[in-house]
């Protein structure tokens, strides 16, 4: 073997002792997730356990008085919890993203996953407790647009916020009509940026009129923003249209 294929074989090596760490009680949560009061949010979270047979899979979170906010049976949850809480993903998956809807201001946590592995063992991954940093307000929205426009162009505005809902992401309404596409973008920390980009052909009536952008967020908190629109004549040195 020459120098490189040994090199390889120990990159191999490596990523194999990488593995089997990565196989024992290890889980991936951030230790804090921004949340818009009354809206909704979603836990980011994957974890692991040892190499072994498995039965059944039972993912649970619970505070840190151990009170239970979410179970698959919803009689374990704390009341006001019930038909708030859901997995999202697929537990027998290493999936333990929890999504927390109608947030309340006493929803902060800390929070902690638990998974009962039937057959084998239990585990409360204590060691990583993630937080919900309640948000009253939306941020402002990041509008841009082209304000001064020639008549006939083609005009693009766009609109982007951020949120931690991907489930039921932001909607959003614009006062003219034409072309939308929507774009999702993930960040770090269960943060989201959704971004509507609007396209049109103007004209000379769309002239000193307002271009708006409205944001709703699931469970109903909106905000607007606008700009007005300038439309130069085709013919601006003789302004006329
Ligand atoms: C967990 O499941 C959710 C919902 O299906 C999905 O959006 C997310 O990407 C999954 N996470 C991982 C790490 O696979
Ligand atoms: C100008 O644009 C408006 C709004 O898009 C449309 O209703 C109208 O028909 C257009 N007028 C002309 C002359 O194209």
């Amino acid at each position: 073997m020459d120098v490189w294929q040994w090199l390889l074989f120990f990159i191999c090596i490596c990523v194999k002792v990488t593995q089997t760490e990565a196989s024992s009680w290890t889980i991936d949560v951030p230790s804090s997730v921004k949340g818009l009061l009354g809206s909704c949010v979603v836990i980011p979270c994957s974890y692991n356990y040892p190499n072994a047979k498995v039965q059944t899979f039972t993912g649970i979170w619970t505070n840190d008085g151990n009170q239970v906010i979410y179970h698959p049976t919803e009689s374990k949850m704390l009341e006001q919890y019930r038909r708030r809480t859901k997995l999202l993903g697929d537990i027998s998956k290493s999936n333990c993203s929890l999504m927390i809807e109608n947030l309340q201001q006493n929803d902060g946590g800390p929070f902690h996953f638990r998974i009962e592995l039937g057959g084998y063992n239990s585990f409360s991954y204590l060691n990583k407790k993630v937080s919900i940093l309640m948000i009253r307000e939306p941020n402002a929205i990041d509008f841009s647009a082209h304000e001064d426009i020639k008549e006939g162009q083609p005009v693009s505005a766009s609109c982007s916020v951020f949120h931690s809902c991907p489930t039921y992401p932001p909607a959003f309404h614009w006062s003219h009509s034409g072309e939308q596409h929507f774009q999702a973008q993930k960040l770090h920390d269960g943060q989201w940026k959704a971004t509507s980009i609007l396209t049109f052909r103007s004209n000379r009536t769309d002239h000193n009129k307002l271009l708006q952008c409205r944001v709703t967020y699931h469970g109903g908190k909106h905000q607007e923003t606008s700009k007005t629109l300038k439309v130069k004549c085709k013919c601006a040195f003789l302004n006329i249209c």
